[in-house]
């Protein structure tokens, strides 16, 4: 489904060995992977080359047998979605933000109420500034928009590092709805292994430039 093919990916300052060092990894569809790596290795690094955020340097990244160097970076970013460490916002109330996804979505209209009610929020919250929800609120919302483009590949970059114990739980098990119910490949960065044990069904991790399985 998702495949890197010998990538070698250098770190941007150049300090260091590179990211990926002849990496050949295929991400089976509808799965759930959790990889684990220390900190500064280049796991953020990674999931940005997997949606071309961040061009590789030699190799191949393909998407369902496409190589993504080659598709249009919008096809791109509507296909393989990312959530980030921490909510990030491109508009002043919840539904501004959910609207932003537009821009990438084959639709024309995107059902913002169905969005909410996919990251459990109600529609009161279309109206409101993100600025005033909670963290964990804020996640939900940046997950719904991640969700709006109907990707076929999730990427997720240590989504509950900001949240409490409880709240990151709840947002896990969200992932894990997500993913039974849209069968999205979902590939989740995490340094806690107790998260990727939870979640992942492959746990992986990134070292010496490549990714390993450990289970
Ligand atoms: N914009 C940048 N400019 C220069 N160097 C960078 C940049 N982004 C990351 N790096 C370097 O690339 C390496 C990998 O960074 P990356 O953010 O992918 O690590 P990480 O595994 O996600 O770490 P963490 O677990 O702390 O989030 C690090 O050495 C980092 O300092
Ligand atoms: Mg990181």
């Amino acid at each position: 489904m998702l495949t890197l093919d010998s990538v070698w990916k250098s770190a941007p300052d150049q300090s260091q060995t590179s990211i990926l060092q002849d990496c050949t990894y295929t991400f089976e569809a509808e799965r759930i992977y959790a990889i684990l790596g220390t900190s500064g290795v280049g796991k953020t690094i990674l999931l940005r080359t997997l949606n071309n955020l961040a061009p590789i340097d030699q190799g191949r990244i393909l998407l369902r047998d496409r190589d993504i160097a080659v598709l249009h970076p919008v096809e791109v970013r509507r296909s393989v979605s990312i959530l980030f460490q921490t909510p990030a916002f491109v508009g002043t109330t919840v539904a501004e933000n959910l609207a932003f996804a537009r821009r990438f979505s084959r639709r024309i209209e995107v059902d913002f109420t169905a969005l909410l009610e996919r990251v459990h929020l109600d529609s009161s919250f279309l109206d409101r500034p993100v600025a005033n929800l909670s963290v964990g609120q804020q996640q939900r919302v940046c997950l719904a928009r991640t969700l709006a483009t109907q990707p076929e590949v999730l990427l997720l970059d240590e989504p509950t590092s900001a949240l409490d114990d409880n709240t990151a739980g709840h947002i896990l098990e969200l992932v894990r709805e997500i993913n039974d119910r849209e069968k999205l490949l979902t590939i989740f960065v995490t340094h806690r292994r107790s998260h990727a044990r939870k979640l992942g069904q492959v746990i992986l991790e990134l070292a010496d430039g490549k990714l390993k399985e450990l289970s």
